[in-house]
């Protein structure tokens, strides 16, 4: 049976990937896609998700969230993701407009409406939406499947050498996700930095053939490289909350309490995970493990059913 999702995202050059990604996956029914400033202004992370969806020959509405954190200032990562936040791209301007409900009262009716466990709520950037969503209808923590979230770090961060970029950004409203009571799932950089866009990998995604294995291609090959484990290139961090999602057997960790660094100066958006010696109740199942080379090919074999 289709497993029920709301992908919240701001697209971003990885969010473009896991949105292609859930579209193009059968077992998915993607209720709806809600945006949120991060990577770049809530405007284009809006108009960058309805290009998206039209890529993929797709109707999902898309509905426009918080323009700004719940209590920072907000920054962006426009020097990794371009101007445009989605660099290498050139999508076609999106002819269906926005959908007309705001994306936190979105989140909200849909989960309080659907049965419990029936929605799954798959955050791939920062968590502003999310966190209203549970400020206003607490009772909605328990009504989700999972909230499988992209996000943070056991080890080191990415924008600081603490926090990684999405927790960093509205690091209150990461407390209010991981204090909410909900079946959390996060997936850390130390499992994301595993998947590694290599040369060979956005050439087996090129040779589909298809406007889809292009448009990734071209955000692959603008995509900013990194070595990890022996490999270089771009850091899939989006898509693997979506793969978990689609396939999670290709994924191990083990249930953590995680807290969040929401004040300091060097620890801003920390998050503090008990992986080690855990003490206290478990809020959170942490991932740290991936089959990297079966979630691409997986990933290459859906992009191709795309147009
Ligand atoms: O740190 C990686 C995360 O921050 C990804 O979601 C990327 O799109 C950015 O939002
Ligand atoms: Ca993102």
């Amino acid at each position: 049976m289709n497993r029920k999702i709301i992908i919240d995202c701001d697209p971003g050059q990885d969010d473009a990937v896991a949105i292609l990604l859930a579209l193009a996956s059968p077992e998915l029914d993607t209720l709806a896609i809600t945006t949120v400033a991060g990577n770049i202004g809530l405007d284009r992370t809006t108009l960058n998700a309805r290009a998206l969806v039209e890529l993929a020959g797709m109707t999902t509405p898309v509905h426009a969230g918080c323009p700004r954190p719940l209590v920072r200032p907000p920054i962006d990562a426009a020097h990794i993701h371009g101007a445009s936040g989605i660099n290498g791209a050139t999508l076609k301007p999106p002819t269906r407009p926005v959908a007309s409900s705001y994306a936190v009262d979105l989140i909200r009716d849909t989960l309080r409406s659907s049965a419990p466990g029936e929605v799954t709520l798959v955050a791939i950037g920062p968590l502003t939406n999310l966190a209203c969503a549970l400020v206003q209808a607490p009772e909605i923590a328990q009504r989700a499947r999972e909230i499988v979230l992209m996000g943070g770090a056991i080890g080191l961060g990415n924008t600081t050498p603490a926090a990684e970029f999405n927790i960093y950004a509205d690091p209150h409203a990461a407390s209010v996700v991981f204090n909410a009571g909900a079946p959390v799932v996060m997936v850390p950089l130390d499992l994301t930095h595993q998947v590694l866009a290599t040369a060979r990998r956005v050439a087996a995604i090129r040779a589909l053939g298809n406007e889809v294995g292009r448009q990734v291609a071209a955000i692959l090959d603008a995509y900013p490289k990194d070595t990890h484990f022996g490999a270089t290139g771009g850091p899939l961090h989006d898509p693997c909350a979506v793969a978990y999602v689609l396939w999670p057997e290709l994924m191990r960790g083990k249930e953590c309490r995680v807290d969040i660094e929401t004040e300091g100066e060097h620890a801003l958006g920390r998050t503090v995970v008990e992986w080690r010696r855990q003490k206290r109740p478990a809020n959170a199942r942490v991932l740290d493990t991936v089959d990297a080379e079966t979630l691409f090919r997986r990933l290459t074999e859906r992009l191709g059913r795309l147009p």
